[in-house]
C-alpha cells in the first residue's frame, strides 16, 4: 500500500484544529463578497493565504473570522472543515472556534453554537465524523474578557461542547493570568487545554499543567528547554497536539529535516505526540499531509505512524467504550 493511502485509511483523531483556520480560501471569498467584508488587494484567491509568522497569521485568520456571520455562514464552515477532516481520515475531532472575534463583530453566541452545533449534527451523519468543540480563549484580550466568554459559553456546555482552550500570540501573553477562568472552567465540568511552548518559553508549559491545571499542551515544542519538565511530562503521560506545517509557516523551526527541530527531538525524547493541522486551509494541508509530512522528512516507518495515530485516539477526551470500539 502507499504512504499516501496508509495515513489516509490510518484510524486517527484531529484534536488541534481551529474553525476559521479550516475556512478553505474559496469560501472565505464568497462569506466576504456577501457579507461586504473588506479584503486586501490579490491576483490569486490563494495569495490570500500567504504569511510568515503567527503575528501576521492571525491578522488573516480574524479576517476570515468576521467574514463569518449568520448561523448559515457558521454551519457552512464548520460542515466543510468536517468533511475535509473526514476526508483526510479522521474518524473524530476535537476542535477550537473563538467566539471573541465574532461578538466583537457584533455576533450573538446564540448564532454561533447554533451553525456548528448543526453542522457537527449534519457532519456526523454525513461523513460519520464524530467531533467535540472547546471554545478557546483570545490570550490577547483581558482576564475580564475570559471571564464574561466562560459565562457566555456555559450555557452551551454539552456533551458536544466540552472543554476551553487558550490561543493566539502567547509570547507577550503568558497562561498565569488566566488561572481564574480556568478554576472556574474545571468546576463546570470543562476539560482544559491551552496552547502554550509555541512562543512562550518552557516555564509556560509548566504553568499551563500547574496553574491552569490543563490536560494537554498545545504545540508545547519549547518545552524542551527544560529537561527536568520533559522528564515530568513522559511520567505524567502528557500529550503534545504538534502541528508539522505550522512550525514551518509560522514558526523559526522552519526545516522538518533539522535534526534539532523540536518536533524530532520531542519524539526522540519520548513525549507523547499527537499530529494535528492548526489551521488545514490556512496552512496547505490535511491530517493525511501531516503525517505523511512527518515521515518523509523525520524518516518515521509505518508503525511509528501507526504508534502516532493511537496516541490521538488515547489523547482525546472519549469515553473509554468508544476510544476502545475504534482502536
Ligand atoms: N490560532 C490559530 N492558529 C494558532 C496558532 N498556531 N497559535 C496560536 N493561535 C492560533
Ligand atoms: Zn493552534
Amino acid at each position: 500500500m502507499q504512504l499516501e493511502q496508509f495515513v489516509r485509511t490510518l484510524p486517527k483523531a484531529e484534536l488541534h484544529l481551529h474553525l476559521a483556520g479550516a475556512v478553505n480560501a474559496r469560501t472565505f471569498l464568497k462569506l466576504a463578497h456577501k457579507n461586504n467584508v473588506a479584503l486586501p488587494d490579490f491576483d490569486e484567491v490563494e495569495d490570500l493565504y500567504r504569511y510568515d509568522n503567527l503575528v501576521d497569521f492571525l491578522d488573516v485568520y480574524d479576517l476570515v473570522a468576521r467574514s463569518v456571520v449568520d448561523a448559515d455562514d457558521f454551519h457552512l464552515i464548520a460542515y466543510e472543515a468536517l468533511e475535509h477532516v473526514a476526508k483526510a481520515g479522521g474518524r473524530y475531532t476535537e476542535f477550537f472556534f473563538s467566539p471573541q472575534v465574532h461578538q466583537d463583530a457584533g455576533i450573538s453566541y446564540q448564532t454561533m453554537f447554533s451553525g456548528i452545533l448543526q453542522a457537527m449534527d449534519d457532519a456526523e451523519r454525513d461523513f460519520g465524523l464524530v467531533s467535540r468543540l472547546i471554545p478557546a480563549i483570545n490570550r490577547e484580550l483581558s482576564l475580564d474578557r475570559s471571564l464574561e466568554f466562560l459565562e457566555l459559553i456555559l450555557p452551551f456546555r454539552s456533551d458536544k461542547v466540552i472543554g476551553i482552550g487558550l490561543d493566539y500570540d502567547e509570547e507577550p501573553f503568558p497562561p498565569a493570568p488566566f488561572k481564574p477562568v480556568y478554576d472556574k472552567a474545571k468546576k463546570a465540568g470543562m476539560r482544559l487545554t491551552a496552547h502554550a511552548g509555541e512562543g512562550g518559553p518552557a516555564a509556560n508549559v509548566r504553568d499551563a499543567l500547574d496553574l491552569l491545571g490543563v490536560e494537554r499542551i498545545d504545540h508545547g515544542y519549547r518545552v524542551m528547554e527544560d529537561p527536568d519538565l520533559v522528564a515530568r511530562c513522559i511520567a505524567e503521560d502528557i500529550a503534545f497536539t504538534v502541528c508539522p506545517s505550522s512550525t514551518v509557516i509560522l514558526t523559526h523551526w522552519r526545516d522538518l529535516t533539522a535534526a534539532d527541530h523540536p518536533i524530532r527531538t520531542m519524539l526522540d525524547a519520548g513525549l507523547k505526540l499527537v499530529v494535528d493541522t492548526d489551521d488545514p486551509p490556512m496552512l496547505q494541508t490535511d491530517l493525511a499531509k501531516e503525517y505523511r509530512l512527518l515521515a518523509e522528512t523525520m524518516s518515521l516507518d509505518r508503525a511509528s505512524l501507526a504508534a502516532l495515530a493511537l496516541n490521538s485516539l488515547d489523547a482525546a477526551w472519549l469515553d473509554d467504550s468508544t476510544r476502545r470500539a475504534w482502536r
